[in-house]
């Protein structure tokens, strides 16, 4: 709760593409089910400093047709608005992508907003292809195969 309270308007746009009260961003029942990972599917990295979290880094599966994990996974990648432009950004996402790789993931994806210029700019320094946008003309997909 303590992280949401810290991030500005700009970033919750940034990682939910739309504006996310705060309220909603700590309702109990959505952060039961972030807090709660399955490893299988899911893992997410955190950054701290004392006892703050500072920076938070995650992979999904994708899930297939017959509802089985596919080796493909969607991240996301969010760090508390004091600490944004010292590196850490790009830390967890190195860290994410080794952790990736140990769990057989073939490939990494996000969609950002094309306006998103310092994530895009992290993406493409750890080796992510953009992709020109398509379907919605606000954003684009980052990809890595590992
Ligand atoms: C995107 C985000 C995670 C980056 O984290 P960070 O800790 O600031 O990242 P870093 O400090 O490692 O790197 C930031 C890079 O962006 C660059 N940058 C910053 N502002 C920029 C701008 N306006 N235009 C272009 N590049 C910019 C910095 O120069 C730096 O690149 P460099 O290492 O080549 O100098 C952070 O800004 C954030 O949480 N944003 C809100 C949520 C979000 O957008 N998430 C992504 C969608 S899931």
């Amino acid at each position: 709760m303590r992280f949401h309270e810290t991030l500005s308007e700009h970033s919750v746009a940034l990682r939910y593409f739309q504006p996310l009260e705060l309220g909603q961003r700590v309702a109990h029942e959505r952060l039961l089910r972030i807090a709660q990972s399955d490893y299988d599917r899911e893992i997410a990295l955190i950054a701290t400093t004392g006892d703050k979290l500072i920076g938070i880094v995650r992979f999904s599966r994708r899930i297939g047709g017959l509802g089985a994990d596919t080796k493909d996974a969607t991240f996301s990648l969010l760090v508390s608005d004091e600490y944004q432009n010292q590196g850490l950004g790009s830390a967890l996402l190195t860290r994410l992508i080794e952790v990736a790789k140990t769990e057989r993931v073939a490939r990494l994806f996000a969609e950002v907003l094309e306006r998103n210029d310092p994530m895009q700019q992290i993406c493409q320094k750890l080796g992510f292809t953009v992709s020109a946008p398509h379907g919605d003309p606000a954003t684009v997909t980052l990809e890595k195969r590992l």
